[in-house]
């Protein structure tokens, strides 16, 4: 195989790592700092999870599709045809769509009520409630992203 297609390949699971890294760790740290029911750590930690998600999910998902397809492209696969390849995409935009329609919109309205909070404002209900289903939310995205994972390894069809 190529060069290019080697430092596309690596450039790929670069990619995979930030991303399947940074929504692990994340999910861990947040429910610690959640858990502390300090205003000030809990707020700090909604912070992060705005810019690791910048940092991480965004340059990890450039990554990943940029490496993805241009392996694809420098081997001569068929990205509309070859069954492991469709079915690797699909669960990709699985998962992207919970992640941005569900997990999103929540961060963002936790990164609102946090910021009152952290200026001496009571945490509201809300806040936990959506906490929970983000939590929820994350574990069911990341199930797409590990079936993913699978496939590009086993390359089933
Ligand atoms: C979104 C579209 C995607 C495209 C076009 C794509 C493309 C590719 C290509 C061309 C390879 C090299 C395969 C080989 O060397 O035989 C590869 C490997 C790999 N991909 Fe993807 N991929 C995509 C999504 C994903 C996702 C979402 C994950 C996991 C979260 C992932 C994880 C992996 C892994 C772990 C490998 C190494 C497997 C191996 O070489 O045995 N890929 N991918």
């Amino acid at each position: 195989m190529t060069t290019s297609y080697d430092v596309l390949k690596l450039v790929h699971l670069l990619g995979v790592v930030l991303l399947l890294g940074n929504v692990t760790v994340t999910a861990i740290w947040k429910l610690y700092a959640d858990a502390t029911q300090d205003p000030a750590i809990i707020a700090f930690a909604q912070r992060l999870v705005t810019l690791t998600d910048w940092f991480f999910t965004f340059w990890g998902i450039v990554l990943l599709v940029v490496g993805g397809y241009g392996a694809a492209w420098a081997a001569g696969m068929d990205v509309l045809r070859d069954g492991w390849l469709v079915w690797a995409e699909v669960m990709f935009a699985l998962a992207g769509a919970i992640w941005l329609f569900m997990l999103v919109p929540i961060q963002v309205r936790q990164a609102r009520m946090a910021r009152s909070f952290a200026a001496g404002q009571p945490i509201p209900a809300a806040y936990r409630r959506l906490g929970r289903f983000w939590i929820a939310g994350g574990l069911v995205a990341t199930l797409p992203l590990l079936a993913a994972t699978w496939i590009m390894i086993a390359k089933p069809g």
